[in-house]
């Protein structure tokens, strides 16, 4: 086994000791028992019921967001997100390669094209400043819209994603989306808890969204949410995510095409279990990394991914980054920590390379390629200690 490995399995047992090792477990208890039980009880287990509305509650006061609307999954969260700003059918929307299938998907639901743009290594977040130079070489202004020179294609919003938790530098990225009058969607998925000038993730743009699948910080099982300031986009988002269908005693009116993309009562349930335990939640994954930092910092060669500055992160996903010149460890490490039952995972392929986005426009993407050579994400569940 490499010398590197070596390191790296003996510090991260020395933190954990548990002897299967997953990379992200949910956490459950009597209170999820008790709500599902009651949730039964009542006959309520679809789209209506109490649960539904408490959940989203607790998403508004946590967030400080003054509507969320809680959806099947963080996918459809921004498939209407985008739906909900504007972008249609030959526009462009600019997102991240670095990012999860999820936040691309999305783009291409509504026959948009995405637009790929470079993280940076700081913050693992597009690269506000390569960003800028990218959109006034390529772009040109015409009235109060941003046209691709090259495609002629309309560049209609911006997805700035918060990878593993970490926000990226939003307030410049919010600055350069209403200088190119990009409609800014916020993929918050990974970063419930996660504060950049304390101001939570995902309430900085026209609409961010957030997701509840399992292996997130708190889970309804399958579960996303749509969360805004603007009244009206609140009003629409519920609508159409509701099969867009029109108050009535016992008629079935739908006055457009909507989405059955409202979540589960028994779904919200478990949610609201989760909610009470947040706080402890964010507290042990921070704990984590402290402890994790305390073994890991020292080993040449790699670096433990710590918060970048003026933002509080979640610490969702604890992330190793190989240092450069360290890459040929890379397959190593996954294949050595693996083997001993220590579940690590790189990055995402990058989303350019997939054969279906692969003639899609971008900018040059070094950051982004070299990131994806080099990150491993550890063992990261609250109460691993
Ligand atoms: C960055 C990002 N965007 C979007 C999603 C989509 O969320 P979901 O899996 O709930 O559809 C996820 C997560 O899974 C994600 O990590």
């Amino acid at each position: 086994m490499s010398n590197l490995s070596n390191k790296i399995i003996n510090g991260i047992r020395t933190v954990a000791g548990k002897n299967n090792l997953p990379l992200h477990e949910p956490r459950f208890d009597e209170v999820e028992i008790k709500n599902l039980r009651k949730c039964i009880d009542s006959s309520y287990v679809s789209t209506v019921g109490k649960y539904v509305n408490i959940f989203e509650k607790n998403i508004s006061d946590f967030t400080g967001a003054k509507y969320a609307i809680a959806v099947v999954n963080g996918t459809s969260a921004l498939h209407l997100a985008l739906k909900l700003v504007g972008v249609d059918r030959n526009h462009e929307v600019i997102c991240p390669s670095l990012t999860f299938i999820g936040t691309v998907n999305a783009i291409s639901y509504l026959g948009a094209k995405p637009h790929f743009v470079d993280c940076e290594e700081k913050t693992l977040g597009i690269d506000p400043l390569a960003l800028s130079n990218w959109l006034d070489e390529i772009s040109i202004k015409k009235g109060n819209k941003t046209i691709n020179k090259k495609t002629g294609r309309l560049i209609s919003a911006i997805i700035p994603m918060h990878t593993y938790g970490h926000p990226a530098k939003i307030d410049q990225l919010l600055k350069i989306s209403k200088e190119y009058n990009l409609n800014l969607v916020e993929d918050a998925a990974e970063s419930l808890g996660s504060f950049y000038n304390k101001k939570h993730t995902g309430t900085f743009g026209k609409i961010g969204i957030l997701s509840f699948n399992g292996n997130k910080i708190i889970t309804t099982g399958g579960g996303g949410a749509l969360i805004t300031n603007d009244s009206s986009l609140a009003k629409k988002a519920k609508h159409i995510s509701t099969t867009a269908k029109v108050p009535h005693k016992w008629r079935y009116i739908h006055n457009e095409i909507g989405f059955n993309y409202r979540l589960p009562n028994i779904n919200a349930a478990l949610g609201c279990a989760q909610f009470e335990k947040i706080e402890k939640f964010l507290k042990s994954k921070r704990d984590l990394f402290n402890k994790y930092s305390e073994v890991l910092d020292s080993i040449e060669g790699i670096k433990l991914f710590k918060e970048p500055k003026n933002s509080k992160s979640n610490y969702w996903l604890q992330t190793i980054i190989l240092e450069n010149g360290y890459e040929n460890e890379f397959e190593m490490i996954l294949e050595n920590t693996n083997r001993n039952n220590i579940m690590t995972r790189p990055a995402w392929d990058l989303i350019h390379e997939l054969e279906m986005y692969i003639d899609c426009p971008r900018s040059p993407l070094p950051v982004s390629k070299s990131l994806s050579k080099r990150i491993i994400n550890i063992p990261s569940s609250a109460f691993l200690l």
